[in-house]
């Protein structure tokens, strides 16, 4: 079991991502009590000069910004005082030499108590950054107690901006620190129903005979926002829908509806099946893709007036195995859409000799709503309650805030950064109660590197040719669904438009 001195240091404190999702994320693990004043502590770095008390108040004043949390100033007050900060430069030996003297000194006080000391760098930061930020831990701040312990680094997206640029980034990387060291995050692998998809595919009788070729036509995996870029256009523009939403997001999505079973519960077989998979996708064909720019997305000053960056996109996969071949995977993920909505939609094949046909509303629709309101629901035919025979399409509905009332559902980054130091697992005691241990970073949620170059090497030439210019950009206006062209794609794919969809 691991005791002793927890260290987070949050770099890029004064950035958005960390005031929006790393320092809220700690504040909620603080207030389940996964994080105990007695043994952490959290460190601010970035180049802004400020004091402690400075960064403070701006985490407060984001915390209780959030309505759920504006009766919670004294839980506020109290988490803060675990933040401490330390300003300096990305590349600078004195800035790090100061935060480890810092970290230290924090260390030298709690494990004159306790034992081993832990060193989380959480890297808030633009990857661009991610090599030297390295070095610079590596070279300065790694744990040094001889107690034991380790030093690790959670990175975030975007992770390269194709094949080439990751692998270098990974290489660079790779030289300072080893794969178990290193915690690649994709926040979409925390959401509750994402972590929900392996059990409900491996432990339930009623998946297992359908979950193939044989039964299922197609599976969409769909992404939609009704806001666009605002506020991020420089960011986004250079990216693109592809890079900021499907190659990373959706395909993490695809891989877990679409591996084998794994060999058992442990991170690295889990992770060998997402490899297979993705290995076995096909090349991209251009009839297979269709891109689109909402109208107004270059008013934003930070857009270039000529850009070109998708800010929409349908692709369709073909995973060229036993099991999915012949099955469209259709992944699509636009901005400033009709509506927020993420889920997977298992459309099913049509019944062999249906004698209902001619009253059919709609093919067996399995759907796994992962936001906003976490559901899965089986679309089927029924009949219409009543003197006639009548068949209706129906659900079968388990939303999660009726069933689970009463229960939260954690952040996926809280979720996340709890995995990176805390490894749940139970003991059984006595052979009828258990008791929860907790022993070390879990990387089952994580990106793993081989995983993240297949990644790479399927969407890299689709989106070397947009970069190039060669693919059509179908301007589309925002509120609406999209290029049109995506849903005569869908139809092509052979995807039947059920009722009420
Ligand atoms: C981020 C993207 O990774 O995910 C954003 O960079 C996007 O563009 C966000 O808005 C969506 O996350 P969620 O959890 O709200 O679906």
């Amino acid at each position: 079991l691991e005791s002793g001195c927890l260290s987070i240091i949050v770099l890029g404190a004064s950035g958005d991502l960390a005031k929006k999702k790393t320092f809220p994320a700690l504040f909620n693990l603080y207030r389940q009590g996964f994080l105990h004043p007695g043994e952490v502590h959290i460190f601010g770095y970035a180049r802004t000069k400020i004091s402690d008390d400075e960064l403070r108040d701006r985490i407060r004043g984001y915390l209780l910004h959030d309505k759920d949390n504006s009766d919670l100033s004294e839980d506020v007050s109290e988490f803060l005082q675990l933040v401490k900060y330390v300003s300096g430069s990305y590349d600078s030996k004195e800035g790090f030499d100061l935060l480890d003297q810092k970290i230290a000194e924090h260390e030298f006080s709690k494990n004159s108590r306790e034992g081993t000391s832990r060193r989380l760098f959480y890297l808030a930061l633009p990857p661009s950054v991610y090599p030297s930020v390295c070095k610079m831990i590596k070279l300065y701040c790694m744990n040094k107690s001889d107690l034991g312990g380790w030093t690790r680094i959670v990175v975030e997206k975007p992770f390269g901006k194709d094949l080439e640029s990751a692998e270098h980034l990974s290489t660079q990387i790779g030289e300072l620190f080893d794969e178990p060291q290193i915690y690649r995050i994709d926040h979409y692998l925390g959401k509750e129903l994402v972590q929900n998809l392996l059990v409900l595919r491996f432990a339930n009788r009623f998946f297992l005979p359908l979950w193939n070729r044989d039964n299922i036509a197609n599976i969409q995996i769909v992404f939609r926002e009704d806001f666009g870029t605002e506020g991020r256009g420089g960011y986004f523009d250079e990216y693109g829908i592809i890079r900021d939403i499907i190659q990373n997001h959706l395909l993490q999505v695809l891989c877990l509806v679409a591996m084998e079973k794994p060999v058992s519960l442990k991170p690295e077989h889990i992770r060998d099946e997402k490899v297979k998979v993705l290995q076995s996708v096909l090349p991209i064909k251009d009839e297979d893709v269709v891109l689109g720019q909402y109208e107004g997305y270059t008013d934003d000053p930070t857009v270039p007036d000529n850009s070109k960056t998708p800010t929409f996109a349908t692709v369709i996969l073909h995973i060229h195995n036993e099991r999915w071949e012949g099955v469209p995977f259709i992944l699509k993920a636009g901005k400033a859409l009709n509506s927020r909505k993420a889920e997977i939609r298992v459309q099913f094949k049509d019944v062999p000799g249906d004698i209902y046909k001619c009253q059919r509303q709609g093919r067996n629709e399995f759907v796994i709503r992962l936001q906003p309101r976490e559901a899965m629901y089986m679309k089927l035919t029924v009949k219409q309650p009543g003197l006639e025979m009548q068949t209706v399409q129906s659900e079968l509905d388990l939303s999660y805030g009726q069933r689970y009332q009463g229960i939260t559902i954690p952040e996926a980054y809280e979720r996340l950064i709890l995995d990176t130091y805390v490894f749940m697992t139970y003991c059984v005691i006595f052979l009828c109660s258990t008791i929860p241990l907790r022993i070390r970073g879990d990387q089952q949620h994580f990106v793993r590197r081989d995983e993240l170059k297949v990644a790479w090497e399927i969407f890299t030439p689709l989106l070397h040719r947009i970069d190039n210019g060669e693919m059509p950009i179908i301007p589309y206006k925002p509120g609406s669904r999209g290029p049109e062209a995506a849903d005569e794609l869908l139809a092509k794919a052979g995807y039947v438009q059920t009722h009420g969809y």
